[in-house]
């Protein structure tokens, strides 16, 4: 049975990032006290933009000791698992809705010894996630549609957070429930206390004064009731 998680943990989406010091940024995130780095691993095809592949976060693994996580916004993106692996991510997180056979590709990923998440577009239905939950580590809950860092929430996604909780917590597995998109100090209680515990930041993150000072309000924020 999965118990309501008691603490966020903060993953910061580094597409907001300064891509010429992204190594440092990684450094001064895990110095702020992320959690870990959220890679949006886009190919302009699957969505319009282009962002950063293996090489870059090989690159960064270097610069801090923080998990890693690969958001796969590409075609066919099972021929990257391996190279996301090799990186140094610890979870791969795919869309079921955009796979031949989503099974197989979270499969394979487990198979590498890494954790295995499915991402929910805001217009994708939960029972995407639903039928995969005897498999997967964790259910990515977009509030914003795939492809772009600094959008607005959908508020609705709530809903579907509520949703997946009560699916996750018949669960006789520990499944982690993950928002992405738009999550900021004004909104992150919600989030939470319809059952997300881990949170992907990007933009709110170079919105404040310091790193520190994003992390310390949205902790702040997310235990206010
Ligand atoms: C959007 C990405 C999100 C986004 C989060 O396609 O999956 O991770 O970068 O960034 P913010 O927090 O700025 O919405
Ligand atoms: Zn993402």
């Amino acid at each position: 049975m999965n118990r309501r998680p008691n603490r966020q943990a903060i993953m910061a989406s580094v597409l907001t990032a300064d891509f010429a010091a992204l190594g440092d940024q990684c450094r001064r995130l895990e110095m702020a006290g992320v959690d870990g780095i959220h890679w949006d691993v886009m190919d302009g095809l699957a969505v319009p933009s282009l962002s950063f592949g293996p090489d870059v976060i090989a690159a960064c693994r270097r610069h801090t000791a923080i998990p890693f996580e690969a958001h796969l916004m590409t075609n066919q993106p099972d021929r990257l698992v391996d190279q996301m692996a090799q990186a140094g991510c610890q979870t791969v997180i795919v869309h079921p809705d955009w796979l031949q056979n989503p099974r197989r590709t979270l499969q394979g990923i487990q198979e590498r010894g890494l954790s295995a998440g499915v991402a929910l577009s805001p217009g994708s239905p939960v029972d995407l996630a639903r039928w995969h939950l005897d498999i997967v580590d964790l259910v990515l809950v977009m509030t914003v549609e795939p492809g772009y860092g600094g959008q607005q929430r959908i508020a609705l996604m709530t809903d579907k957070v509520r949703e997946v909780s009560l699916l996750v917590e018949r669960q006789d597995r520990r499944i982690e429930i993950e928002v992405d998109g738009g999550v900021r100090p004004d909104n992150i209680a919600e989030v939470f206390g319809a059952g997300a515990g881990r949170f992907v930041i990007g933009s709110a993150l170079w919105e404040d004064a310091t790193f520190e000072a994003a992390v310390t309000s949205l902790r702040e924020a997310a235990a206010s009731p």
